[in-house]
């Protein structure tokens, strides 16, 4: 099975929708297909999607340079095994994340991963391709919030360097819940970019994840 990681579009956003309901099932209100639509216009936020990859499709969206800086970034592949799938109608989305950026900082708003693909890398493939673009995008700090009680989250950000560093009381609407305000250190930073390359290997080998460059070439 093949996976990729790309910018969303306007015909995934019924299944990131799918998505969000079934990972935060008491958040209110769910983004619908008008805000997630308005979301993908706006300059300064960015959706990317974890996909099983649709035959000849990755080569489409190589190709596509007509869409600014954003579509040119080098999105990363996942390969788990080399079974050949047939080709489908349409991708299927496994897994969704969001950021925003503003002047040197990158908030993370959303990332989710459909329950049944969890515990396979792919939420950590989408917050490898969200650090990877921030650098890209010349962000030097990564920010989110999460719940408290969110310990698989946590444990994903702490493996890739974020640190707890503050508490937003109440935070959440539905139960009330506090929300841990986690960032990075300096993404550019060598001690940061020397253990997010670690981390990345280290999926690479567990995972087959092979990134591909050729984006950069036009950049
Ligand atoms: C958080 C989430 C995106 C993780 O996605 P995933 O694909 O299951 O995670 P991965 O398989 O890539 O795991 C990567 C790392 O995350 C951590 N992790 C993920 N799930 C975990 C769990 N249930 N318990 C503890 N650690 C966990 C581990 O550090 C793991 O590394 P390891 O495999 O070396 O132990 C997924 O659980 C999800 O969609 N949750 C609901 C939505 C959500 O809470 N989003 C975060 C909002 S702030």
């Amino acid at each position: 099975m093949t996976y990729i990681v790309r910018p969303m579009r306007g015909e995934d956003i019924p299944q990131a929708i799918e998505i969000d309901r079934e990972a935060f099932p008491t958040q209110w209100p769910h983004p619908s297909y008008t805000s997630l639509k308005r979301e993908l216009h706006n300059q300064l936020t960015r959706y990317i999607v974890a996909c099983k990859q649709r035959r000849g499709r990755s080569e489409t969206i190589r190709q596509d340079t007509s869409r600014g800086f954003w579509y040119k970034l080098p999105w990363l592949k996942l390969f788990t095994n080399n079974s050949q799938q047939p080709p489908t109608i349409e991708d299927y989305i496994v897994g969704y994340a969001g950021f925003w950026t503003m002047v040197d900082e990158a908030h993370l708003t959303t990332i989710a991963v459909r329950d049944a693909y969890r515990r396979r890398g792919l939420g950590e493939l989408l917050l490898i391709s969200v650090i990877h673009s921030a650098i890209q995008l010349k962000a030097q700090i990564i920010t989110l919030e999460v719940r408290l009680s969110n310990k698989a989250a946590q444990a994903l950000y702490e493996k890739y360097g974020f640190k707890a560093v503050g508490l937003r009381r109440s935070y959440y609407s539905d139960n009330g819940e506090d929300a841990l305000l986690m960032s990075t250190d300096t993404i550019t930073s060598v001690p940061f970019q020397t253990h997010f390359h670690q981390q990345r290997q280290a999926h690479a080998q567990k995972w087959g994840e092979a990134f591909d460059y050729t984006f950069l070439a036009g950049v």
